[in-house]
């Protein structure tokens, strides 16, 4: 995060680099085998010093915990199991304190079936205002035996439910575009709006800078609720979009009035709060239509995430994002790993996990470098890959559940972090703790335990750490240009940041000569002068008379008669455009 200058100060979002923590799984400080609030306060330190801007908490609300904390029963408290409303408060001063930003995870497309609206609306009945908050319609067939429509659920099977009425009988059905457990809010329902409204400012109030927003293309569905034309795409896919049950234009104004919302706290004391969505939607151009000036300040670009190990199919996602984004006047909100994803070690791994390592590397180290915002994993700075051989009888994932199938579950990225020692629990549990972490750690995961990684310069995390501080010293970083450079062989991704810092990433299998001249200021890997190994990614800055502390005057790019003149700027009021 850039600071700016008091005569133009900087939104402190705009390049910001927010570490996301997965609640149940960052530290236990009961000893119960769970993670919780008083456990990320106690490691705030340890991020402070990793050098992220902020935090991003995974939903801590009240909740049977169908789809860990996805399946909301009250959005204005703490479960038991992670806390309390005191102990989030204390977060929040500690966060603070040390400067770090804190998010929270909302999630507005649904709330879980134990929530009292849903409890209401089954004992209120057909056609009553409490029903009018879900998407309850009638079933099809003769007596009602069939589902509404056609549509699937994302986490298997069909997307709709049937309730036993008051009097015994099966009755009316439910919407629930994940778990039956998480059934559908109907914002085409005016008191939907206005009780988020509420939600919003009770924690704007307790001091949040922001929120994450679960599933922000979805809220609403075609209003006639009619069949899909291709019903078995949200099996195929997690982010397939039936264009029926998302990205509805009507969405748009509630990440309007949210927008609205949090231009009011700024306006009582001058400081930005956050609005970052998860959008999956088909293309970066409907993207983009979320980041526009008055509705959410971030949406992940989920592009790259979902991108091959391939210099082409990086460099399509790289451009489609700056291009689109750009004319937003947001910035680009970069991501290669969160908890529903496998891990980019394991992603990239081919036929190693050295091989893996070595491209995560390279990859963190090209995010760092593009322009925009990043948001970090909790154990990415780590280099922990998926653990892909958790039992059958220990996952959780609903997923799994639903599907029987273990070819999208999530709990193998969800493993407790590793801390410290030789053996499980490392440190994650309280000391003395007989609780075995919720879900179980392999033993190579003492080879990433942070207290390892904080000793040896060659880790993962010292990567991170020398890539976050030079991102926050170098101003050709965070906001600003990106200029491809041509390279040969076209195995090597490279650009220019502002006005002289090269990174360039060799996807190929063969070290290339580097196309920059002089030792890296930092690679992801061992990187001779004038040498790009295979899988590695660099920085230099062209001028050696640039270092971190004396920002270099526009101009002279490294290798400038190989350089492009396709321009790609986020933001043309920092830097040089070409
Ligand atoms: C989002 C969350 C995911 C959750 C789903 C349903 O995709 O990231 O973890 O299961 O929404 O709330």
């Amino acid at each position: 995060m850039h600071t700016g200058t008091a005569a133009s100060p900087q939104h402190w979002w705009r390049d910001a680099v927010i570490y996301q923590v997965y609640v149940r799984s960052f530290l236990d400080s009961t000893g119960d085998g769970i993670g919780d609030l008083a456990g990320v306060r106690a490691g705030l330190p340890y991020l402070k010093k990793l050098g992220v801007d902020g935090i991003w908490l995974s939903p801590f609300y009240p909740s049977p915990h169908h789809d860990h904390g996805y399946d909301v029963a009250d959005y204005c408290g703490v479960d038991p199991v992670f806390g309390d409303l005191a102990e989030f408060d204390h977060l929040v001063a500690d966060a603070h304190r040390l400067g770090l930003k804190i998010l929270i995870d909302i999630v507005p497309n649904h709330c879980s079936s134990e929530h009292p609206w849903f409890r209401a609306a089954l004992e209120d009945g057909p056609r009553s205002a409490a029903r009018a908050r879900f998407h309850f319609a009638d079933g099809r067939g003769a007596h009602g035996e069939l589902p509404p429509n056609n549509w699937r659920a994302m986490f298997g099977g069909p997307a709709w439910s049937r309730v036993t009425e008051a009097d015994g009988e099966p009755g009316q059905w439910y919407l629930h575009l994940f778990t039956p457990e998480q059934p559908d809010l109907n914002w085409r329902e005016p008191a939907v709006g206005d009780s988020f409204d509420e939600v919003l400012r009770f924690w704007l109030d307790r001091g949040v800078d922001g929120f994450r927003i679960d599933v922000a293309a979805g809220l609403f569905k075609h209003p006639s609720l009619p069949d899909s034309p291709d019903p078995e795409a949200d099996e195929r896919a997690r982010d397939s979009v039936n264009p029926l049950a998302w990205n509805q234009p009507e969405v748009h104004q509630v990440w309007r009035d949210w927008r609205a919302v949090c231009e009011e706290y700024t306006a009582r004391d001058g400081l930005d709060r956050l609005l970052v969505g998860e959008v999956s939607v088909p293309t970066p151009r409907e993207h983009a239509e979320y980041v526009r000036p008055d509705e959410l300040h971030q949406a992940f670009f989920f592009d790259l995430l979902s991108a091959q190990w391939d210099v082409d199919a990086f460099r399509k996602a790289i451009s489609e994002a700056l291009t689109d984004i750009a004319g937003t006047g947001s910035t680009v909100t970069w991501v290669l790993n969160n908890h529903d994803q496998v891990r980019t070690v394991t992603r990239y791994a081919g036929e190693s996990t050295e091989v893996g390592t070595a491209r995560a590397r390279a990859a963190a180290l090209l995010m760092l470098a593009l322009p925009g915002a990043a948001y970090v994993y909790q154990g990415e700075e780590l280099g922990l890959p998926e653990v892909d051989d958790l039992p059958d009888e220990v996952l959780t994932d609903p997923i799994f559940r639903r599907t029987g199938s273990r070819l999208r579950i999530r709990d193998g990225c969800r493993v407790p972090l590793p801390w410290s020692g030789q053996a499980s629990p490392f440190g994650f549990t309280a000391a003395g703790s007989a609780a075995r972490p919720w879900l179980p750690q392999p033993e190579w995961f003492a080879q990433h335990a942070t207290d390892r990684a904080l000793t040896d310069t060659r880790s993962f995390w010292h990567l991170y750490r020398d890539g976050l501080a030079l991102r926050r010293s170098l101003p050709q970083l965070g906001e600003g240009t990106l200029r491809w450079l041509e390279t040969e062989p076209a195995q090597v991704l490279a650009f220019v940041r502002g006005d002289g810092l090269v990174c360039a990433v060799n996807f190929g299998l063969g070290s290339v000569p580097a196309p920059a001249a002089g030792a890296p200021l930092l690679a992801s890997g061992d990187c001779p002068p004038g040498i790009l190994p295979a899988s590695t990614a660099a920085w230099w800055i062209s001028d050696p008379a640039a270092t971190p502390d004396t920002p270099k005057t526009p101009g002279n790019p490294a290798n400038p008669a190989n350089s492009t003149d396709s321009t790609n700027s986020a933001d043309s009021s920092k830097g040089i455009t070409s």
